[in-house]
């Protein structure tokens, strides 16, 4: 099946607190799980990466929801694709956190609750995660560097 994944960065429009950003991911989650839209969101600094990937359909009405959201703004479009597979198929929305790390602890998991191994996988590779994405993406757009 055809899927669409799409990285963008944006701009918090005020300070996201624990509180804002676990609603957020509440809400976000909850969503995502109906649509069937997995990815991971990062957070530093004021400013959004979040990688979604779902199917053509939902990847739009998603987009149209977050580009209207005043949340965030300087929504921008960083890799846009067709792409077979789910690189995050676990999650709905898994969170990495820089300003608060305790959040991104707390997975969004999609699958898996009933196999522990798994959760406790995922809960391990998050920092990874992160650490990967702040090298390759974060950095650059935190210092407002086109990547
Ligand atoms: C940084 C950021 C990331 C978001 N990520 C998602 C997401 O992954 N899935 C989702 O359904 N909504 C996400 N939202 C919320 C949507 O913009 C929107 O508020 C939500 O989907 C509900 O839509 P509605 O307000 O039109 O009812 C995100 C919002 C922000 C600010």
């Amino acid at each position: 099946m055809k899927l669409r994944r799409i990285v963008y960065t944006s701009k918090a429009c005020k300070d996201f607190n624990k509180r804002d950003l676990l609603d957020l991911l509440h809400d976000s989650r909850a969503y995502n799980t109906l649509d069937n839209i997995s990815g991971v969101l990062v957070h530093k600094d004021g400013y959004f990466l979040q990688i979604i990937e779902g199917e053509l359909n939902k990847m739009t009405e998603l987009l149209e929801r977050l580009v209207k959201d005043s949340r965030h703004t300087d929504f921008k479009i960083l890799n846009d694709s067709i792409v077979k597979n789910r690189l995050f198929s676990n999650w709905s929305m898994g969170c990495a956190d820089f300003n608060d790390p305790s959040i991104s602890m707390i997975p969004g998991i999609l699958h898996g609750f009933e196999n522990p191994n798994l959760s406790n996988e995922l809960i391990n590779q998050l920092p990874e995660i992160a650490d990967y994405l702040h090298t390759h993406l974060t950095h650059q757009q935190v210092n407002g560097t086109q990547v």
